[in-house]
């Protein structure tokens, strides 16, 4: 057996693979009371009137943004820090977006970045939870609301965390949540949008079943298959049935990551607001200022060598290939994303990860760092970062 260890795992257990089971001993393969009991609770966990079920995060997105009416020759601010989706949602309806800076230590947009990014009138705000770090949501929201423009929440790194007592998914006009296996709960590929817009509930849900009308049969406007199945519903349900187990479980591998690795003066480690409760979907660390892309990769080679998968979490969106060059000119000015995502580096992340595998982890990873900083001795680069460690 190999002792690798992955970047992610989901948590299953016998509870789930019966209730997958279940479905197929049933005659309702495709949408059914199963995801819609599913779509029901994560709006309740929300405290949202309404949930919608959809065929993953990116699909939950784009039915948000397209039920806003947003299309061609519209825009849309976007974390530059942040999963390629975002983007990718605006892109596909015609629109441009707009990226916002990361805050260097939250992780999560740069307010002053999206105040001055609405200065171009966009037509909505995207933003995540970043790693299901909720820091800054409010503060988002009620930017937002001082200039009407609807604020979609990416809740898909985010399912149970809090912040000032409110619900990650509880946060501006309508909130998505994805469920792809490297998240804390998994649906296989899924989603569900959340909201208290009745109309807007209602567009979402029309157009994810190919703009079916509520009579299920007239076709009231153009639409896509973005529907979730039975199969995924039942996963849903189950997953959700031991959120608070497997939320507690990932909290505590964080809090033995930190405990760990503290003392590190190469690193940069996570941080935590006071009012917030994080629900860890990845435990992301970064060289300081003084390194570069260049060391970040040997680490993540060397320890890919040793079978312990870390991953480059994530690329600043604007500087990726895909959108080199087709940015909104004048628009994007990222450079603390452009500078951290370089650096970042997420660490094997899971439940059930062993104490063990945990100390096998910060080992290595201090010894690859060590010989990797070493070798760049001559050439540190001493970046913007805004934050360094204590
Ligand atoms: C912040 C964020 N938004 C959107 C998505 C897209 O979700 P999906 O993969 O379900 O389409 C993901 C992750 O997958 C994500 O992390």
């Amino acid at each position: 057996m190999s002792n690798a260890i992955p970047l992610a795992k989901p948590s299953l257990s016998e509870v789930e693979r019966q209730a997958v089971l279940d479905v197929l001993r049933s005659p309702v393969l495709a949408s059914g009371p199963r995801v819609e009991q599913f779509a029901k609770s994560v709006a309740e966990l929300s405290q949202r009137n309404s949930g919608i079920p959809c065929s993953s995060g990116t699909a939950g997105l784009t039915l948000v943004l397209a039920a806003l009416g947003i299309g061609a020759g519209d825009k849309v601010v976007v974390p530059a820090f942040g999963f390629v989706a975002m983007a990718n949602a605006v892109w596909s309806l015609g629109a441009t977006p707009l990226f916002a800076d990361c805050d260097p230590r939250t992780l999560n947009v740069d307010l002053n970045s999206v105040a001055k990014l609405l200065e171009l009138k966009p037509r909505a705000v995207l933003a995540a939870e970043t790693f299901g770090n909720p820091a800054g949501m409010p503060e988002l929201e009620a930017l937002c609301a001082a200039h009407e423009i609807p604020l979609v929440e990416d809740a898909c790194e985010g399912i149970g965390g809090r912040i000032s007592g409110r619900p990650v998914g509880g946060f501006g006009r309508a909130s998505v949540f994805g469920f792809y296996p490297n998240k804390q709960i998994t649906t296989g590929e899924g989603g569900v949008i959340v909201t208290d817009d009745t109309r807007l509930a209602e567009r979402c849900r029309s157009l994810a079943n190919h703009g079916r009308g509520e009579d299920g049969s007239t076709f009231v406007r153009p639409g896509w298959n973005f529907r979730l199945d039975e199969m995924s519903g039942a996963l849903g349900n189950a997953q959700l049935s031991r959120l608070d187990e497997i939320l507690d479980q990932r909290e505590a591998v964080a809090a033995q990551y930190t405990a760990r690795l503290s003392g590190n003066i190469e690193l940069v480690l996570p941080s935590v607001e006071k009012a917030s409760r994080p629900s860890w979907f990845a435990y992301c660390v970064r060289l300081t200022g003084r390194w570069n892309a260049t060391v970040r990769d040997e680490v993540i080679q060397a320890m890919a060598g040793h079978e312990i998968s870390c991953a480059k979490y994530f690329p600043s969106i604007p500087q990726t290939p895909a959108w080199q060059g087709r940015c909104e000119p004048n628009a994007n000015n990222t450079p603390v994303a452009d500078s951290i995502s370089g650096r970042t580096i997420a660490l094997p992340f899971y439940a059930g990860l062993s104490s063990q595998e945990i100390d096998l982890v910060c080992q290595s990873l201090e010894l690859m760092i060590e010989r990797a900083t070493f070798r760049h001795r001559a050439s540190p680069t001493d970046q913007v970062d805004g934050i360094e460690p204590s």
